[in-house]
């Protein structure tokens, strides 16, 4: 097992809120190599003593369950140096004390310094074998960019020691939809055109932009969101069985589907996409602000798109993919509808107005999973045989010890296994797709909608919505 991580951006956001205290719950469980050390790597001018002071209540507020002891051993681990990433010098001098032991670089810096580093990396020898690299999302801004990064790093570093993470593919609740798919007669039976009318993935968030504005007023609902954790779900959801659990064979089906999606178009960008920007309003009765982007951008915080995959299994299947920032509640799910019934026999309700099958996978925040089906049992006596909806929620038992994303991931990566990490195929697929998307809006010039926070997005969004929100959204209120 590697032993080292320098870990880039380690006075950021990302490393502070998720990465450290991930560290530290591995440290816990015993599940960290004896000697592990972690390098933390910053522009400022700290040094170990202050790092470990300023880092020390961090870790205390993300984890109060953590022991003393604990915090004081990830600490001791733990030192810091001060570094310019724009200077490869700076980032090889950096790193070259410690490169005879096994190290994996984490960066959890912006994609615009990606080269720079990993050129650093390379001189310094962190990057020969067998060295490995984590590299947060987004890989660039577009597929250009993208591909800049992609062949410039690979020229130090081979595929196979390249972890690119997503952090949605560390989920516990991401993992399941494999296994309820390919572990269950049941879904696979129904998982085609034939039986499915229309798929809806869902990332909602009630959090806004908030201290995120430099890198937001760049990137968006659609590279932010989209590109990345809504694409990964719904390979999941599409993909085709792979032969086996071995990495490659996941991957290779994950970008079977990605290079199936059909471009979008300017022609259809109105009709099969929306994008919107949160005013004021209100998220569980506090005010909420407007999100201003700085000058010159006009970035959304919601994005609709409704995507086809241009295969035998999916074609004329619907997905709608939706995400915003500001909206009326913290939900992902994954719902899938199916057809109506071919022959219906009943009287009431009438055949229009039956509800159809719908299976919802509730990601987060809690995982679940709902089976809408018709019965007579919730409706009156035997007379009439009348149907209702039924709601049948499959709970999934709580209180389970689950590892957060990052937990997992630092552990697969740290043990060479790639399953959960995202190939470079599938980055190069994934930007192709939300080019054509961006480009669409572009040429088609659509139209940024306001929507008040704390709503379930712009009017305009309604019809890309899964049913129950899209009721409250049709309300015009919260849920
Ligand atoms: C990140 C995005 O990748 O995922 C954020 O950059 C978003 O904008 C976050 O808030 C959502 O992650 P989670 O795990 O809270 O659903």
């Amino acid at each position: 097992m590697h032993d080292t991580l320098f870990l880039f951006g380690a006075t950021g956001d990302l490393a502070q809120r998720y990465l450290f205290p991930s560290l530290l719950r591995l440290l816990g469980d015993g599940l960290l190599p004896e000697d592990f050390k972690v390098r933390a790597l910053a522009l400022s001018p700290h040094d170990t003593d202050a790092f470990r002071e300023i880092l020390r209540p961090r870790l205390q507020q993300a984890m109060p369950m953590a022991s003393q002891d604990d915090i004081h051993s990830l600490l001791q681990r733990i030192d810091y140096r001060s570094v310019d990433l724009r200077n490869p010098e700076s980032v090889a001098e950096s790193v070259h004390d410690l490169v005879d032991r096994n190290c994996v670089s984490y960066l959890a810096i912006p994609p615009g310094l990606y080269i720079s580093t990993c050129e650093g990396l390379a001189k310094g020898g962190a990057l020969a074998a067998p060295h490995r690299l984590m590299l947060e999302k987004p890989i660039g801004s577009d597929s250009a960019s993208a591909e800049e990064i992609i062949s410039t790093i690979g020229q130090w570093i081979d595929e196979d020691r390249v972890f690119r993470l997503d952090h949605y593919l560390g989920k516990a609740a991401v993992q399941n939809l494999i296994a309820l798919r390919f572990g269950n007669t049941l879904l696979e039976a129904v998982w085609n055109r034939n039986y499915i009318e229309s798929v809806h993935i869902l990332v909602a968030e009630s959090e806004g932009v908030d201290g995120r504005d430099a890198y937001y007023a760049r990137s968006g609902a659609l590279r932010d969101m989209v590109q990345s954790h809504i694409l990964q779900l719904l390979c999941l959801v599409a993909m085709e069985p792979p032969a086996s659990l071995e990495a490659d064979r996941i991957r290779d089906e994950k970008v079977k589907v990605l290079r199936a999606l059909r471009p979008l178009d300017a022609k259809h960008a109105a009709r099969d996409s929306v994008r919107g920007r949160y005013t004021a309003g209100t998220i569980n009765g506090q005010p909420a602000q407007a999100y201003q982007p700085p000058e010159g951008s006009d970035v959304e915080t919601f994005a609709g798109v409704t995507a086809h995959i241009d295969n035998w299994r999916w074609s004329g299947v619907p997905f709608h993919l939706v995400t915003g920032k500001r909206l009326a509640e913290r939900t992902t799910r994954v719902v899938v509808t199916l057809k109506p019934v071919t022959h219906w026999l009943f009287e009431r309700p009438h055949r229009g107005n039956a509800t159809p099958n719908r299976i919802t996978f509730q990601l987060q925040p809690q995982e679940n999973i709902e089976l809408g089906l018709m019965s007579s049992l919730a409706g009156p006596e035997w007379g009439a045989l009348e149907l209702h909806p039924l709601e049948l929620e499959l709970s999934v038992p709580t209180g389970l010890h689950r590892r957060i994303a990052y937990e997992r991931l630092f552990l697969d990566a740290f043990n060479g296994n790639h399953a959960l990490f995202v190939r470079d195929d599938e980055v190069r697929a994934a930007w192709a797709w939300i080019d054509s998307v961006s480009d669409a809006w572009k040429e088609a010039k659509l139209p940024l909608q306001p929507y008040p926070a704390g709503q379930w997005g712009p009017e305009e969004a309604a019809g890309f919505l899964p049913a129950d929100a899209d009721a409250d959204a049709t309300r015009g209120g919260q849920a």
